[in-house]
């Protein structure tokens, strides 16, 4: 379990993880943890037996905070800066394992000055790589027509029109530059949540941040980066949060886990025809009630486990993955 980490008043509690690596034991080898945030996961591969764990992120500030312990483990772990959609060459080598544990990271969201948080007022920001175009960018200059699909695809919201109305008519009397305006703006176009439901910027947000980050460009990236690095028998773990990314890692899964039309007599089994993973299990994983009670944010944490074959790798044909429109448009 990941300890306490500076600069963040919770601690982060790896979500998913002891059935994560029930799921892929024996751990052995090189494996890249290509989202690895507070450490949580890296710590527990090594803990059950990899040799090496490449720790990959986008975000420069958790080099900072894993500083004080990652020399623990001497040349056991490697930390990479960078995106998960390159950790094929990040990591340089074939792997026996991936873990990708989806989304922002608990201090990501508790840091006000990040910008992630609807509930923090703070620089409408919501880079995890802090660099390119941030949340404010996309808000003051996209049209009134693009923020409505990025609302409506990403967030599933549906009043992405009459909040992206909203949005185009504030920012022509000021500039968005805070997270408290833009929740100012969506609290106008939705009525008050009752108790028990989510905050009414809540998808509004995360739809905005899918956007920033272009979470399903990399995601898909990122598998396909997979699918090149492991080798056979490797394991692939993902962990997602919200039924659009589960849907996306199912398909995928499901494409490159099935044998396509097959061989015949007359013409014999063509390489993409031979399926590159099996799934191991099935069906994906969610937390048990032990989990639930100590960390309520693993709630609608889902995981993917499958196993690599000997299969050639290809690239996906992204029109059978569940992509929202936006991402399958390219448009971000
Ligand atoms: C949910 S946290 C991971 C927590 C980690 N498993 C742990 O136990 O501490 C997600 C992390 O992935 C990073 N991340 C998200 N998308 C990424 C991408 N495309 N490439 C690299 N890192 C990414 C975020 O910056 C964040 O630190």
């Amino acid at each position: 379990m990941a300890g306490p980490v500076q600069s963040s008043d919770r601690p982060h509690i790896p979500v998913l993880l002891r059935p994560l690596l029930a799921a892929v034991a024996p751990v052995q080898g090189v494996w890249a943890d290509g989202t690895f945030g507070a450490g949580g996961y890296a710590r527990g591969l090594l803990a059950a037996g990899a040799d090496l764990v490449v720790g990959i992120d986008r975000d420069p500030l958790v080099f900072d905070m894993a500083r004080d312990w990652a020399g623990d483990y001497g040349d056991r772990l490697r930390l990479e800066q960078g995106t998960f959609s390159n950790l094929d060459q990040l990591a340089g080598e074939p792997l026996d394992g991936v873990v990708l544990d989806l989304g922002v990271s608990s201090m990501q969201l508790d840091l006000a000055e990040r910008g992630f948080s609807f509930m923090k007022d703070g620089p409408l920001d919501m880079r995890m790589s802090q660099s390119g175009p941030s949340a404010a960018d996309i808000v003051n200059t996209a049209s009134e027509a693009e923020l409505a699909d990025i609302l409506f695809q990403y967030g599933e919201e549906r009043a992405s029109r009459r909040i992206a109305r909203a949005i185009v008519a504030a920012r022509a009397r000021q500039p968005f530059e805070t997270t408290r305006q833009l929740v100012e703006v969506i609290e106008t176009c939705l009525s008050r949540s009752k108790p028990g439901q989510s905050h009414p910027a809540t998808r509004s947000f995360q739809a905005i941040r899918i956007a920033v980050n272009d979470e399903f460009g990399q995601l898909i990236a990122g598998l396909e980066a997979a699918e090149r690095a492991l080798k056979p028998g490797g394991k692939l773990a993902v962990v997602t949060f919200h039924s659009m990314e589960d849907r996306v890692v199912k398909r995928f899964l499901q494409a490159r886990a099935s044998a396509g039309g097959g061989g015949s007599r007359y013409a014999p089994q063509a390489a993409e025809d031979i399926p590159a993973f099996r799934l191991t299990p099935k069906k994906a994983i969610g937390p048990d009630a032990q989990e639930l009670d100590d960390n309520p944010r693993a709630r609608s944490a889902r995981l993917r486990v499958a196993t690599r074959t000997e299969a050639p790798a290809e690239a996906t044909d992204r029109k059978k993955l569940g992509l929202p429109g936006l991402a399958l448009k390219g448009l971000m």
